[in-house]
């Protein structure tokens, strides 16, 4: 898919998720496929007041590419002030959130208003807000929106050609409303609707699990790309997957317990390395609980997770889980 002047090889992303897509899982999303990545939502209001500099939220490594900063906020001057300063960290593209459904988000912002999927009730609000971005960046502005707010204003249709006519230069959709926050399963329907709506690149996103449903996403609502969120959570062989199974048709078989180990000893180590041990390790817990999910005794191991303090605590965790398997 062509997103301004770049392509984005294959035909998966990985979606925005705040506490979870930081540099390192990134990184390895790339590693194993992802076409493309999509920082953690950063807030446009405190980018404007705090020191930019600090703000490890927007860091990206140049083996990441490429990659998008994601930001959030209700005023189109103070998103169009971010937008310009998250452009010192060289991103290829600023994506704007209009779906984060978390009440401390719907409810924040420069004007009142509210951010995330709050922005989808003023259509015209979102506009604005394209346009300002794109004024102030020379590179592609993307936004990522839901089905609509809730069942009496499925609006994503229409937000999606306002995007359009302001200048967004692709739409990631997300077939929830706010209302639905994360469950029932995800309406592919809207998807198509809006691909049908606009000529700029759509990003179809929800409930993609693995390779199959990639697939069938691409083909239900000829979106241009699917972006994946959970699925990739403990898993960011999904995208290993989806390639596989999209250029041959092979159906891979899951990664052995060795690799799964070594995987996300390469993760927590690298963000060891990025935030800190003592940082990192409290926030890989939830990380070491995903990758460790299915396996014979997996609550016990889950236990032990959550105490982890230091990069040795996980090596004598990864030591016990496959002594369990020789003893097997
Ligand atoms: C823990 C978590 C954090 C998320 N954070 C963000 C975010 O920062 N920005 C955003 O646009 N969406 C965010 N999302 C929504 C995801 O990007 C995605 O739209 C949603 O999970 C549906 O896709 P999935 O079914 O593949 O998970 C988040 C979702 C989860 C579960």
């Amino acid at each position: 898919m062509k997103l301004g002047s770049f392509t984005i090889e294959g035909r998966a992303a990985l979606a925005p998720m705040a506490g979870i897509t930081d540099l390192s899982f990134r990184q390895l999303c790339v590693d194993f496929g992802a076409g493309y990545v999509v920082t953690e939502m950063v807030s446009a209001q405190g980018l404007t007041y705090k020191n930019y500099k600090t703000n490890q939220l927007m860091k990206l490594s140049d083996s990441e590419r490429p990659a998008a900063i994601q930001l959030f906020g209700d005023d189109p001057d103070y998103l169009a002030r971010a937008a310009e300063i998250a452009m010192h960290f060289s991103p290829d593209a600023i994506d704007i959130n209009m779906g984060c459904p978390a009440p401390k988000v719907c409810n924040s912002g420069g004007n009142a208003h509210g951010s995330g999927s709050a922005l989808m009730k003023d259509p015209e609000l979102c506009g604005r807000i394209v346009s300002a971005v794109k004024s102030a960046v020379s590179i592609p502005v993307t936004v990522k929106i839901r089905k609509g707010w809730d069942k009496n204003s499925i609006n994503a249709v229409q937000v999606a050609q306002i995007c359009e006519a302001a200048g967004a230069d692709a739409i990631a959709v997300h077939g929830r409303t706010r209302e639905q926050m994360y469950q029932p399963s995800a309406d592919w329907e809207i998807i198509a609707q809006v691909k049908q709506a606009v000529k700029i690149p759509v990003i179809g996103n929800g409930d993609v699990t693995d390779a199959k449903s990639a697939a069938a996403l691409l083909e239900q609502t000829g979106c241009d790309l699917v972006m994946v969120g959970r699925a990739a959570m403990g898993n960011p062989w999904i995208f290993r997957e989806i390639h596989a199974y999209l250029t041959a048709g092979t159906i891979l078989p899951p990664p052995t317990l060795n690799e799964r180990m070594l995987v996300m000893m390469r993760h927590i180590r690298a963000m060891c390395e990025d935030k800190g041990e003592s940082r990192a390790m409290r926030e890989a817990r939830k990380h070491a609980g995903w990758y460790l999910k299915g396996l014979k005794n997996a609550a016990s191991f889950r236990r032990d997770a959550v105490q982890m303090e230091t990069f040795e605590d996980m090596e004598r965790l990864v030591q016990l889980v496959m002594e369990q398997r020789e003893t097997e």
